[in-house]
């Protein structure tokens, strides 16, 4: 039973933050809907939204940052260092001290693909999805140093459910249920309309969105999986996208780097395929490492090189970041900042009118993984080939870049398929 004084409370908070209409269809939902909309309202941080939506209206100033190129190493001019960086990362492989993470919080929207990004299918004569494609090579990796490296992914509320179902349905490509293979959820935060008003989905609830591929930090730890990590005896954890059907996810070398260099988060890089290929690339960001966003850097920036004639900021970062769980459970326990983004939502309007928008309505807010890479005094960055370990799954074939076709001939081409 809800109790009138508890309605009273949460009535007096949303005058309080001009968000009383949260309550407007409050009286024709059911008993567990009532419940479900009270308890997401109690757990509402209006103070962040108001902020966040306040930000919105902001533009966007970085230019007090200061910005400076980082330094990075190339895998294939390491020379003699290259066979000692390995040695030390096969051997903490072979002790079954890795673990992968992959995020596949987001949906195929870009691609026109209706489920979860990870199921969808590149056409590959095998047709296989995009997370068979990962699990073989993971798998594949594992077998070489004789482990099963355990396998973590971050869903969202939205596809979830879709997603278990998809893996129970191959049985799992071969890992075992909680024991080497493990689902998590990542955050959600309220969308707001244009006037900061937060939206009501069409069940009458809080509508929210997934709080960005930075909210895995905060998830990993939330959900257990650090703590599932360390009783697995898990120091390294690579973390990468769902939608690089190339992605590396086990890379000796880059281990051995960041256990000789006593770093706590290592990540790879590869060159920009041109000064204005849209990628962030890794920066100094008032001397701590970071990553800066193409929409963020001038074209002076993007431009500049050095004396060898190499780009200052040609590092792009592909989002193959392995991190040590220290360094994790820090960042887990550290806010982040969140970026807006302008999208279309669905929403019930005050009439109780389902309104479905043609054009961006509403603010969601999101949280990027690299701006916790602040929080560790230093980071190694190891440049690797493009064509060995990038073919980006984005965008509908239409648009000709980072599409189904050519992650597809990327991939056939590096396993020779074709
Ligand atoms: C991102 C990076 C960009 C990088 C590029 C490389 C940002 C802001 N930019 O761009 O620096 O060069 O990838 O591919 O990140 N995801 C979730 N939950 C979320 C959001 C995303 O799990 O809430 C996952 C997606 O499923 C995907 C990955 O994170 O696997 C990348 O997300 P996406 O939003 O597509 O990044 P991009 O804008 O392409």
């Amino acid at each position: 039973m809800i109790m009138e004084k508890d309605l009273n409370e949460i009535k007096f908070i949303l005058k309080k933050y001009g968000q009383e209409h949260l309550l407007n269809g409050y009286d024709k939902l059911d008993e567990s809907k009532k419940k479900t909309l009270l308890e997401q309202i109690e757990t509402i941080d209006f103070e962040l939204i108001k902020s966040l939506y306040n930000k919105t209206k902001e533009e966007i100033k970085n230019e007090k940052d200061e910005i400076t190129p980082i330094e990075y190493l190339d895998k294939f001019k390491l020379n003699e260092e290259y066979k000692e960086y390995e040695n030390l990362g096969k051997k903490a492989i072979k002790e079954g001290k890795l673990a992968a993470v992959t995020m596949a919080g987001g949906q195929g929207t870009r691609l026109g693909h209706s489920g979860p990004k990870g199921t969808y299918d590149i056409g590959l004569d095998s047709h296989k999805s995009l997370f068979e494609l990962l699990s073989d090579g993971l798998k594949e990796e594992g077998a070489k140093y004789g482990v099963t490296i355990p396998w973590f992914i971050m869903t969202s509320r939205e596809n979830n459910e879709e997603t278990v179902a998809f893996f129970e349905k191959h049985k799992f490509f071969g890992y075992k249920k909680d024991v080497n293979i493990f689902f998590f959820k990542q955050g959600e935060l309220p969308m707001v309309d244009t006037e900061g008003k937060i939206l009501i989905d069409e069940n009458g609830l809080v509508k929210k969105a997934a709080d960005g591929h930075g909210g895995i930090y905060e998830a990993l730890v939330k959900n257990g999986m650090t703590k599932k990590m360390r009783e697995l005896g898990v120091e390294w954890v690579f973390i990468g996208g769902v939608d690089n059907c190339l992605v590396k996810m086990v890379d000796p070398v880059l281990m051995g780097i960041a256990i000789k260099k006593n770093v706590t988060v290592a990540c790879k890089s590869i060159v920009k395929a041109n000064p204005h290929e849209k990628v962030g690339v890794f920066c100094r960001r008032n001397g701590k490492p970071n990553v800066i966003e193409y929409s963020e850097i001038t074209d002076e920036m993007a431009e500049a090189v050095d004396e060898n004639g190499e780009l200052l900021y040609g590092e792009s970062h592909i989002l193959c970041n392995l991190f040590n769980v220290s360094a994790i459970e820090r960042m887990g326990a550290t806010p982040l900042p969140y970026h807006s983004a302008f999208k279309k939502a669905k929403y019930i309007d005050k009439d109780g009118n389902l309104i479905v928008p043609e054009s961006p309505n509403a603010y969601k807010f999101e949280a990027f993984l690299f701006d916790a890479f602040g929080e560790v005094d230093d980071m190694a960055i190891l440049r690797v080939k493009r064509e060995e370990e990038f073919a980006p799954v984005k965008n509908a074939d239409s648009a000709g870049v980072d599409c189904p076709s050519t992650a597809r001939k990327l991939y056939e081409k590096f396993y020779g398929l074709k």
